[in-house]
């Protein structure tokens, strides 16, 4: 009420408690319309600190007036207390599934399967109008909403029963509590001649509830360092997290939802159908768009097609792309738009003749392990690798993948003889994730790290805080092709051209033995090898000439030397400016330079001291490389319309895959004043977390170092 409403009412002043009222039904409209925007929309318009800030001054006025709080305000997400056990909840239709194509003649099959159905049965329509959304790998939920207001929230069950999780689903953030009752009423003007409307009826959706895979990592992370059990996948962490009796558990593992369908109550109100009566819900794509203008969260990448072929391409595309979502799918599904027309053609069992789920290749999958082999890094850390009856992964037969270290296999306790879980997400190396322990006969055997190296029989050694072993021998015959690899791997001196096969075949042919090698490489003597033509062998000598001229900073990463990263590379590089200079450097002057402590000083210094390692810097000089500093081609520009000065005076750490190189990403962090270093400390203002982060991440954790996504830096910069 204003000012001038209060004197015209001449009711006197509102008191402190009207007044507080007023306020919390304006924070609470606020804080619905910035989650919209950020949950369903993605276009939030206030950052998360104000967002915090108006849900504080809410959690305020509720708690000097209790009598205000409402059930859909955002303070009561969370509620108190633990359940005995879920309700059973009587669903108002069947929760049907799906049946599965796994490839496109598979989808083709269908198309053809239900068009000749509907001809038999006298059914027409148009069979190619079609959506593709994204089948999420979650669970399903079916929410119900009563005069707007979020009433129930039940699992699938069996299909007609489900179970009460009310108290859990209220901790998914994306989920609104209270349904955006404006846009309904704006509809319905549309539509006068429509008797159904969400507010005359119980309205009831059905969404998939899943975890992000940001959400999955986080929290596996903060489990590791905390000594707990990780999840083992995201849709494990959203089946466990739905069905805890304490929903403070549930919200520690944040869900996400993705709305899809609107479900019928039978029966219906003057018995029709909500889809013929409400044309809002007459079509797959209108459905969706409803369902977003009531505020609910829907897959933005669902499509209308008007061919099969069209959506079946559509569908494949995300094979490839599914690593780009941010959560797990495991496929897409085709629907017939024509909603109508998908009723009236009915099921078989539980799986409507009206849609069809394009299952993707599974990423995870079980087989046997036989044997452990051991592989030695270019580091000489010697990496345990398992020997696999072959299984197809994520469409690829497999049948090796890394175990990691042997401090990891202990902690799994994962045997020689075990089935084993076998992962493989985009283009990361295929793993073993840990053994079924259910499928133990007893008679597997435990696996025992090795002592000696199987390369050289040098007596192995594991550094104090490192799990890896390793072969101390510099001149490990074990090493030389990962070194090589190294060598000429794309963050080093990266020749085009040169995979692991290539660098094996020329190590196998003698025409290399150590990477100064690459540099006396002869077109003739390539063409000699398999599969080398005029062409390909002229392509190797050209993209090595071309590698010559990386500079100094690039020729370090390269050399291998440990404790050298991207970072202190180019801060070593732009400080002696030529290797000459550098290989003088004693271990003070090293530790001189800002970012150098005394490991990576003492390493640098061993590692040009000695005679072997004298005598390659030699060999690549004679061979013509450049080994000076080379700054500039490593600097990035500020980008146009960026802040400078946005991380002036902090310290950043990179750890795990980012959408770019790690170079790139410190170059641009520099650009913006920020300094990036290789190693956690109490000095590290933040720590950047990528895909399959390293050990950084639990110090940071136990230094209390704020952890970042690449959105948050993003974000941060802004
Ligand atoms: S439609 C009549 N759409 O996949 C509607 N299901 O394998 C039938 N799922 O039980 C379901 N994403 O839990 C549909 N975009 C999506 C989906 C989806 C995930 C799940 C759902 C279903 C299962 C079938």
């Amino acid at each position: 009420m204003s000012q001038l409403e209060m004197f015209m009412s001449n009711a006197g002043p509102p008191s402190a408690h009207a007044l507080a009222a007023q306020r919390a039904t304006a924070l609470r409209a606020q804080l619905l319309d910035h989650s919209y925007r950020y949950y369903v929309l993605s276009q939030p318009v206030i950052s998360d600190a104000e967002y915090d800030a108006l849900t504080r001054e809410l959690r305020e006025i509720e708690t000097a007036h209790p009598d205000l709080i409402t059930p859909d305000s955002p303070t009561q997400r969370i509620s108190d207390g633990i359940s005995e056990g879920f309700a059973k909840v009587q669903h108002p239709q069947p929760i049907l599934s799906l049946s599965n194509a796994f490839d496109a003649a598979d989808v083709r099959a269908w198309h053809e399967r239900i068009r000749k159905y509907a001809e038999q049965q006298g059914i027409s329509g148009n069979f190619d109008d079609l959506v593709v959304e994204p089948k999420i790998d979650g669970l399903t939920i079916v929410l119900t909403y009563e005069n707007g207001l979020l009433a129930q929230a039940a699992t699938r069950g069996d299909g007609n029963i489900g179970e009460d999780i009310t108290a859990n689903a209220r901790t998914i953030k994306s989920l609104p509590l209270k349904l955006r009752i404006e846009n309904e009423k704006l509809k319905m003007k549309n539509y006068p001649n429509s008797s159904f409307s969400i507010f005359n009826s119980k309205f009831s959706v059905r969404g998939e509830a899943f975890m992000t895979l940001a959400e999955f990592e986080k929290y596996n992370i903060a489990a590791l360092a905390a000594g707990e059990k990780p999840l083992a996948n995201p849709r494990n962490g959203a089946s466990g997290g739905l069905r805890q009796l304490d929903p403070k558990l549930t919200a520690k593992r944040p869900l996400s939802i993705l709305c899809y369908q609107v479900l019928e109550r039978e029966p219906r109100a003057k018995n029709q159908d909500s889809r013929e009566e409400h044309p809002a819900l007459s079509t797959q794509l209108s459905t969706l768009n409803y369902l977003r203008e009531l505020g609910l969260p829907v897959s933005p990448i669902a499509q209308r097609f008007d061919h099969l072929e069209a959506a079946i391409g559509y569908a494949e595309n995300y094979i490839e792309k599914r690593d780009t979502l941010g959560f797990e799918i495991d496929g897409m599904v085709i629907k017939l738009n024509d909603l109508v027309l998908a009723k009236k053609l009915g099921y078989v069992g539980r799986d409507p003749r009206g849609a069809v789920a394009f299952k993707f290749p599974a990423r995870e999958s079980s087989t046997i392990l036989r044997a452990v082999q051991v592989k030695v890094g270019r580091t000489g850390a010697m990496t345990p690798n398992a020997v696999l009856d072959p299984v197809q992964v994520g469409g690829i037969t497999i049948s090796n993948a890394t175990l990691h270290n042997y401090e990891d296999i202990a902690r799994k306790d994962i045997r020689i003889g075990d089935r084993v879980v076998v992962k493989r997400a985009g283009d990361v190396i295929p793993y073993v994730a840990g053994p079924v322990l259910a499928a133990r006969t007893g008679n597997e055997q435990v696996i025992v790290p090795p002592t000696h190296c199987p390369f050289c029989g040098t007596e192995l050694v594991r550094n104090e805080g490192e799990v890896a072993i390793y072969c101390p021998n510099p001149d490990c015959p074990g090493k030389l092709d990962r070194a090589i690899e190294h060598f000429v791997g794309r963050g080093a001196m990266d020749i085009e051209g040169l995979g692991e096969k290539i660098v094996a075949q020329l190590i196998d042919a003698e025409l290399i033995a150590d990477v100064a090698d690459l540099y006396r490489l002869h077109k003739d003597a390539l063409r000699e090898l398999d599969k080398f033509g005029e062409k390909k062998a002229q392509n190797l000598i050209d993209a090595i000439a071309a590698s010559k001229e990386r500079g100094l900073a690039r020729l370090l990463i390269g050399l291998g030397i440990r404790h050298i990263g991207e970072v202190s590379a180019r801060d070593l590089a732009r400080h002696f400016g030529s290797i000459d200079t550098l290989m003088q450097a004693n271990v003070e002057i090293l530790q001189q330079i800002e970012g150098v402590g005394p490991i990576l000083a003492q390493s640098v210094v061993d590692w040009f001291s000695r005679e072997g390692n004298r005598a390659l810097i030699e060999k690549l000089k004679a061979a013509g490389l450049k080994v000076t500093s080379n700054e500039a081609a490593m600097t990035t520009q500020p980008a146009v319309g960026a802040t400078p000065a946005a991380f002036a005076g902090k310290t950043f750490v990179i750890t795990g895959a980012l959408s770019k190189p790690r170079e790139e990403i410190a170059a641009w962090i520099e650009a913006r004043g920020g300094k990036v270093t290789d190693s956690v400390s109490k000095k590290t203002s933040y720590i950047v977390v990528g895909e399959s982060p390293g050990s950084k991440v639990a110090k940071a954790q136990q230094l209390g170092v704020t952890i970042l996504d690449e959105a948050g830096l993003l974000k941060m910069s802004e």
